[in-house]
């Protein structure tokens, strides 16, 4: 499939659009610094399978804990990495469904995988990793072109 391009620069800090790619959904999310602050939490930490995506896809630029080039738009692949339901966006902390100690993150409604604001999978639930992030790059400050 042809690459894609997305301009982001109306994108609002906390919002994430969705483009197909290869006929797949690709999430861009642009992150607040509340949310890339959360990143690094140790309690959070402590709940992610595979915090430092060592056993998950991503490009070599994405292996950090941010998993993204520029910390502010996470991109991911939209299919979970369990049986390939789509992921939902559930950014408020605290949701009455995922509890007081959510932070805010991607929902699976299939079979309940949690994921964070990196797209990294929780302990405890049927995804064995985190959501891929696909190949991208920066055509200028706010424009990418996935694949
Ligand atoms: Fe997402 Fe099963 S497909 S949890």
């Amino acid at each position: 499939g042809a690459p894609v391009e997305q301009d982001l620069s109306k994108l609002e800090p906390g919002a994430m659009i969705k483009v197909s790619w290869r006929g797949q959904a690709i999430f861009i999310v642009h992150r607040t610094p509340q949310m890339l602050a959360e990143l690094e939490n140790p309690s959070l930490l402590a709940r992610l399978r595979d915090p430092d995506s060592k056993a998950s896809l991503q490009p070599e630029y994405a292996k950090n804990t941010d998993r993204a080039l520029k910390g502010e738009y996470l991109v991911l692949i939209g299919v979970c990495t369990h049986l390939g339901c789509a992921p939902l966006a559930r950014f408020s902390p605290q949701d009455a469904e995922l509890g007081a100690d959510w932070p805010g993150g991607f929902y699976c409604p299939c079979h309940g995988s949690k994921f964070d604001l990196s797209g990294r999978v929780y302990k405890d639930v049927p995804a064995p990793t985190n959501l891929s992030v696909p190949p991208y790059r920066f055509l200028a400050e706010n424009v990418v072109q996935i694949g």
